[in-house]
């Protein structure tokens, strides 16, 4: 149950909430405070974090039987592991024996081996050997097996629940499936990971790469002039917000070197051969499927004020392959980052401004949709919560 906090008081709160999810017409922001508050955010990660399907990035992170990755969603430490079927599972990364972090950052491993007393656990969770233990009286290593979390997987992007709660995978995503089939992503091979920290709450990070307002301003010189008025975002039935825009050339690219650009993707036809979807799905996991190249972001709170990022980019299998791929997503890769390093000042300077006392709800326009869609979604599941 969420007290007062230091910035709002709970009335205050859900009032404010209320004017989010009261007329959508209206579009009003979310609470100031739901950017900056420890308490509240605290309150995040254990509802929304701890009970959604956690978006935790591509599941060809780990192809091989053993290799591993490992996260931390909101406080709890996530280990992702390949197991000998070829199956993605997720397990608290903390051992039965006493408690410590078994695998850091990613890798391979044949056994999921503890560092500090050697208990050691199969690709499946289970407790295989523990030195000394003999002279315990009954003590059974099958009670001690790593705790395991739900693992969903669409197109090629992977999801953790931590509790059942989230409910099924499928109805998390609801039509998900409909509006992106066209671009075939789960065949869509990662050529490149990097991972940043930010100075700013996570919300405000995903929602700008979810906005085309700020384009213009924030990006006048590098991509705006390739991103025309987009469409409407699409209605929906998940727990995701996305919107299609038709773009002048190619929007994955900068300017100068347009005569790069890759084939599109070969199973897309249409208008998509010739844009970009952007899509969120809640909480965390937001890219852009462009004709040709995906990039996407996961965030993770650290404080109200600073988050973890991972930045994911992604090529078709057919493109991966051609020799002189590697020179050629250079200039993606440039593009991506480009863009991103435009944003971050603004990013912190948003932060900057919201931890006023002073800071008040807004209003979002017309070509912020989906990120009023998510101040939708996020309003009525954390006044849900509040009740
Ligand atoms: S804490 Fe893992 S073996 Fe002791
Ligand atoms: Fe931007």
């Amino acid at each position: 149950m969420l007290a007062d906090t230091e910035h709002v008081s709970r009335d205050e709160l859900l009032s404010q909430l209320s004017l989010v999810l009261e007329d959508r017409a209206i579009s009003a922001t979310l609470p100031t405070a739901c950017y900056t508050d420890h308490a509240l955010l605290q309150y995040e990660i254990n509802t929304l974090f701890r009970q959604s399907w956690v978006g935790v990035g591509r599941t060809d992170r780990c192809t091989k039987p053993g290799d591993f990755s490992s996260r931390d969603i909101g406080g709890v430490p996530v280990l992702l592991i390949r197991n000998q079927g070829g199956e993605l599972k997720a397990f608290a990364n903390t051992c039965r024996h006493r408690g410590s972090l078994l695998l850091k950052g990613d890798g391979n491993c044949k056994k999921i081996r503890c560092p500090f007393h050697c208990w050691t656990y199969d690709l499946d969770g289970r407790l295989v050997f523990t030195p000394r233990m003999e002279a315990v009286p009954d003590f059974d290593l099958t009670a001690y097996g790593l705790t395991e979390f739900g693992v969903g997987v669409a197109d090629g992007f992977a999801f953790v629940s931590l509790d059942a709660a989230a409910g099924e995978f499928d109805k998390w995503l609801g039509d998900y499936s409909s509006l992106h089939a066209a671009w075939g992503l789960s065949q869509w091979v990662t050529t490149r990971v990097r991972e940043f920290e930010v100075n700013c709450n996570w919300k405000i990070f995903l929602e700008v790469f979810n906005e085309y307002y700020h384009l213009p301003y924030v990006h006048p010189k590098s991509i705006n002039r390739m991103y025309p008025e987009p469409d409407d975002a699409d209605q929906t039935t998940g727990n995701y917000t996305t919107q299609f825009g038709t773009t002048k050339g190619n929007a994955a690219l900068l300017s100068d070197v347009q005569g790069q650009a890759f084939s599109h993707a070969v199973n897309l036809t249409g208008r998509e051969r010739n844009g970009t979807r952007y899509t969120w799905v809640y909480p965390n996991m937001t890219f852009a499927a462009s004709s040709d190249s995906l990039w996407m972001y996961e965030a993770y709170p650290i404080t109200p004020h600073r988050s973890l990022i991972v930045q994911t980019v992604c090529f078709p299998a057919e493109t991966v392959v051609l020799e002189d791929f590697e020179s050629r997503a250079k200039h993606y890769y440039d593009r991506i980052d480009t863009a991103i390093t435009e944003d971050i000042p603004f990013l912190e300077q948003q932060q900057t401004g919201l931890s006023s006392p002073f800071a008040k709800q807004g209003r979002f326009s017309r070509l912020e949709p989906s990120v009023a869609n998510f101040a939708y979604w996020y309003a009525s599941r954390l006044s849900g919560f509040l009740g």
